[in-house]
């Protein structure tokens, strides 16, 4: 691997959408250590501390050596003086206090769990958490009541934990896309999310839709859903309608990561080669989200991730250039008007950055 001299340093820009960010990074125990405190903050509802560890974890993914001196890191972005304490930590002793007192502490681990239950969220498990619940068979017999989501993700708890792989991902694109054809020939289908950024496993499968007739694309999800619930495919799903001309006027919102899109949020029922003794299927979390044609860069790019990039693409557009950005459009306010664009490369350029393909987005 390839060591950076002493005092040599690097040039970064600061925002994630102005620099490439292969998969694989060269410091990945530094980018997982803050990445925990990251995932930490974001459970305590600490969302600015979130967002500052991921910024600094993101500059060291972007690295192209691994760092092994704290002067490599002078110059660099991002990097607040908490960050680099635990980045110092590790260079001298191998690993960070904080990092190991927070991944081992009780809270920690109780929330990760809860939260890894579909449709719970930091502030549902910090709740359950303070009563007392520390485990799903102490959720269980709490007496609480569940939402449908929560059932689901309590019953397929298991499958849903389990990485889901590229293979599975194209078997059930292949099961999808036959389904939205069926409805709508024309149509075309996107594998987005981590997939798209050459990720190998994700945490579920993210699929966008259209048609080239601007249109036709309205009421597709609900007929897609029947027909695969028909088939007995979904386990679970909860569709949502486009709401996008009933929030004209407050779209764009830079902060917002929700869009407007017909969608549906969803667990599979993917059937497994390999038969096993009591189960020959498996629960897959997906998302299928339908753009009609004149805004699907936009979501392509939107939906792509990751999350981090994202958030500092819509950064750099409104702190750079007084535009907003959103899965939907691009507004320039200054001169009031909607840039159109038919493809990623092209609003890249609008927002003068260079083009960065989908495996580079991995901020
Ligand atoms: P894994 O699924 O864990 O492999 O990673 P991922 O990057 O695919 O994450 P995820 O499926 O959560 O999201 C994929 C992309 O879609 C990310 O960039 C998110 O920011 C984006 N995304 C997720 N939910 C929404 C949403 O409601 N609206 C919009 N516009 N984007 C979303
Ligand atoms: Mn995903
Ligand atoms: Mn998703």
């Amino acid at each position: 691997q390839v060591v950076l001299p002493d005092k040599e340093q690097f040039l970064m820009p600061s925002y994630a959408c102005q620099r490439l960010t292969p998969l694989e990074s060269h410091n990945n125990k530094f980018t997982e250590a803050l990445s925990l405190l990251a995932e930490n903050a974001e459970l305590n509802n600490e969302e600015g501390r979130a967002v500052a560890f991921r910024r600094a974890a993101a500059v060291l993914k972007a690295l192209p050596v691994m760092v092994t001196s704290a002067t490599q890191l002078r110059g660099l972005p991002c990097l607040g003086e908490h960050s680099q304490r635990v980045i110092k930590d590790i260079i001298e002793n191998g690993v960070s206090n904080e990092v190991e007192s927070t991944m081992h502490s009780e809270r920690f681990k109780a929330l990760k769990l809860l939260t890894g239950i579909f449709g719970v969220g930091a502030k549902t498990a910090d709740r359950w958490f303070k009563e007392g619940i520390q485990s799903l068979t102490q959720l269980v017999h709490s007496g609480h009541e569940l939402n449908p989501a929560q059932q689901a993700g309590l019953e397929h708890y298991h499958d849903l934990n389990q990485p889901v792989t590229k293979a599975e991902a194209e078997a059930i694109g292949d099961i999808v896309r036959r389904v939205v054809l069926d409805v709508l020939p024309g149509s075309e289908m996107t594998l987005t999310g981590g997939f798209r950024r050459g990720k190998m496993t994700g945490h579920d499968v993210d699929f966008l839709i259209t048609h080239p007739d601007e249109g036709k694309e309205t009421g597709l999800i609900s007929k897609v859903v029947s027909l695969l619930t028909a088939q007995g495919l979904l386990l679970y799903q909860k569709t949502t309608r486009n709401s996008y001309m009933e929030n004209k006027g407050r779209l764009a919102q830079p902060s917002s990561t929700m869009d407007r899109f017909e969608r549906c949020f969803c667990i599979f029922k993917l059937e497994i080669k390999e038969m096993r003794p009591d189960k020959d299927w498996r629960a897959v979390r997906v998302d299928l989200v339908v753009a009609p044609i004149s805004q699907y860069a936009f979501a392509v790019l939107g939906w792509t991730g990751s999350k981090l990039f994202e958030r500092e693409l819509r950064r750099w557009a409104s702190q750079v250039k007084s535009m907003s950005l959103s899965s939907h459009a691009l507004f320039d306010i200054k001169q009031c008007k909607y840039l159109r664009t038919t493809s990623e490369e092209e609003i890249f350029s609008h927002l003068g950055l260079e083009f960065i393909p989908p495996t580079e987005r991995n901020a």
